[in-house]
């Protein structure tokens, strides 16, 4: 029987009480399926830096690194600075284990509304692939004369030749399995090094896929077509920043924030993957119990397809579906009054179904 040890992380707020419903629901995959899941809990978050000064111990990357996969939740709390909370755990996992592709899909489901209520559910189906070891969020800079009218801050973007190619690549591998188009997000008309370098880049990869349609839009205008034409995209590829920012925008498209999924991958497999929801920790609604665990459950899938459990993972995805389109047991972020345990636990009986 095939068995895979995963590090679990809930984090902060939400992430609490949104790990434990996706445990449950990939305890009952597995029961189907027949697969076992080893589960290792670790409390770093805000807290653990209140107490410690540190989000995760020293040698916190070293007792990572022998996990099939890491499952987070999200981290982040109202008296902690969220540069350190991102720095001091976030940010050190994606670099250290080279988790290069940040892949985020946007799908509108059967039973949420889109703002965009003309769109019936499959016609907006893409994927945001972001970034996700170099470019705008670097830790090259500096600050100087602080405090004076002197005061001056500078931050350099890395674009690396190997970091450029390599998230192109994915995305164009990723477009060949699915509808065969990839769309650049780039600024190259206002930032005038490191953007013609990625469309460079992206032109010689293009080149490389004849058989995958490629365009490339400036982000601002972008961010427009997203609300405008969603249905137009395949997989959208961007730089850290880009990629960050519209992979907040596609879950908006499609209905909540609440939903949308999120894979950090090491394409390969040198490093554990880490899976976590798009969201955060969400301060005003923790402790309430009402916080949406889709985002959560879906990742997990995102957890077991990158393990080899393909069954088990579409078997999920359509077990939250089921129970999305019968528009009974929905968390207050789509409009009805279930409660976060309610809708994990009818997710988990749609997938024992
Ligand atoms: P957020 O995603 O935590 O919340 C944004 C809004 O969406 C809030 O109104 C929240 O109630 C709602 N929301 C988020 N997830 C939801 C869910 N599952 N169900 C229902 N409603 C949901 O983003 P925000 O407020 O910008 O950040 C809060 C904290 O989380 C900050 O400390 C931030 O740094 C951290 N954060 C951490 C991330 C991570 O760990 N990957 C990602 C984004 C933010
Ligand atoms: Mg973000």
């Amino acid at each position: 029987m095939a068995s895979y040890s995963i590090a679990v992380i809930p984090g902060d707020g939400i992430g609490k009480e949104v790990v434990p419903e996706s445990i449950r629901v990939v305890e009952a995959a597995a029961r189907k399926y027949s697969f076992d899941v080893r589960w290792t809990h670790f409390d770093w978050s805000c807290e653990t830096y209140r107490k410690t000064g540190r989000m995760m111990p020293e040698d916190g990357l070293r007792q990572l690194e022998k996990f099939d996969a890491i499952l987070l939740g999200a981290v982040g709390h109202p008296d902690v600075p969220d540069h350190v909370s991102l720095w001091g755990l976030l940010i050190p996992i994606r670099r250290t284990f080279r988790q290069y592709v940040n892949l985020r899909p946007v799908r509108l489901l059967n039973g949420v509304t889109s703002p965009l209520r003309d769109y019936p559910p499959g016609q907006i189906d893409f994927c945001v692939v972001r970034e996700n070891n170099e470019g705008e969020y670097s830790d090259v800079g500096g600050r100087l004369y602080s405090g004076t009218d002197d005061e001056m801050a500078l931050q350099q973007t890395v674009f690396t030749r190997k970091g450029v190619m390599r998230i192109l690549r994915y995305a164009f591998e990723l477009a060949a399995k699915r509808n065969r188009h990839v769309t650049s997000a780039t600024k190259s008309n206002g930032i005038i090094y490191t953007m013609p370098f990625w469309d460079e880049c992206f032109r010689a990869v293009a080149k490389e896929y004849p058989q995958v349609k490629s365009d490339q839009y400036h982000i601002d205008i972008l961010t427009a077509q997203f609300v405008r034409h969603p249905d137009w995209f395949d997989v959208v590829v961007g730089s850290n920043l880009f990629g960050d920012i519209l992979s907040d925008l596609g879950p908006a498209v499609v209905g909540s924030i609440g939903i949308a999924p999120s894979a950090n991958l090491n394409p390969e497999r040198q490093f554990p993957s880490m899976f976590e929801p798009v969201h955060g920790s969400a301060p005003d609604i923790a402790g309430k119990g009402v916080a949406n665990p889709i985002g959560q459950i879906w990742s997990a899938a995102m957890m077991l397809e990158h393990l080899g459990q393909s069954g088990a993972a579409k078997a999920i995805e359509a077990a939250f579906e089921a129970v999305l389109a019968a528009r009974k047991e929905l968390t207050p972020d789509l409009g009805g009054t279930a409660t976060t345990k309610s809708l994990g636990a009818a997710i988990t009986d749609a997938l024992n179904q």
